[in-house]
């Protein structure tokens, strides 16, 4: 599976990036502002430090403006993905832009037919918001595991799933037993990922035993 962080904190995302470990990043609207900088400079950075595909959501809602914004950012560099929402609109411009030669994303994805459309739009990834789900008292998971199902039943469906609005650590490890392609995480969260206390317990025990030897490694 695929680890993509969720921020456009281009900060977290080189320190991050150093780890070897992020295949891509997602940024949103909502991710943009939080930055407080412009959209364009902070995609251009993100795409210098990650070689992997690096989500940029249109702001227009008829297709024609989103292919003309998706175009635009597209020439910010090769590795740009195109965010569209999962609207008529948004897949007439996830055909147009595929097709184009443009990976998109297709975003805010709620139920499984709407990522039966995605996919048959071209979509490179499919998002699906597994958190806000699970807000409304349902169950996000199980929309992984669905749309999981779905694809594999057609050799022609080829769009990725991308677990997103992943709120914590059982989301990643419930995404990847569900079969997702790729989870986008927030930085918290994938930090949080290497975390256990009884790592911390052992490796204080094996450092404090190791000093006693009073041995080193050279
Ligand atoms: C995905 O691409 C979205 O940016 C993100 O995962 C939304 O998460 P949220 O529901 O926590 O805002």
């Amino acid at each position: 599976m695929k680890f993509f962080v969720d921020t456009a904190d281009v900060d977290e995302i080189r320190d991050l990036a150093d780890t070897g470990l992020l295949d891509g990043v997602t940024t949103n609207p909502t991710l943009i502002a939080k930055a407080g900088r412009d959209f364009k400079e902070v995609v251009a950075e993100i795409c210098a430090i990650v070689d992997g595909p690096v989500s940029a959501e249109v702001a227009a809602t008829e297709a024609d403006a989103m292919i003309s914004e998706g175009r635009t950012l597209a020439q910010i560099a090769g590795n740009v993905t195109i965010k569209v929402p999962l609207t008529w609109d948004g897949l007439k411009a996830c055909r147009t832009l595929t097709q184009e030669g443009t990976m998109v994303n297709v975003t805010l994805c709620f139920n499984a037919n709407q990522a039966l459309l995605a996919a048959k739009a071209g979509a490179t990834f499919i998002s699906p918001f597994i958190g806000r789900l699970d807000d409304i008292g349902l169950d996000g998971m199980e929309l992984i595991s669905e749309i999981r199902i779905i694809y594999d039943n057609y050799d022609d469906l080829t769009t990725q799933v991308l677990a997103a609005s992943i709120r914590s650590q059982n989301h990643v490890k419930l995404s990847a037993l569900a079969g997702a392609d790729v989870a986008t995480v927030p930085p918290g969260v994938l930090r949080g990922l290497v975390k256990h206390p009884l790592t911390d317990k052992g490796l204080n025990a094996f450092l404090a035993d190791w000093k006693s030897t009073g041995q080193t490694i050279s």
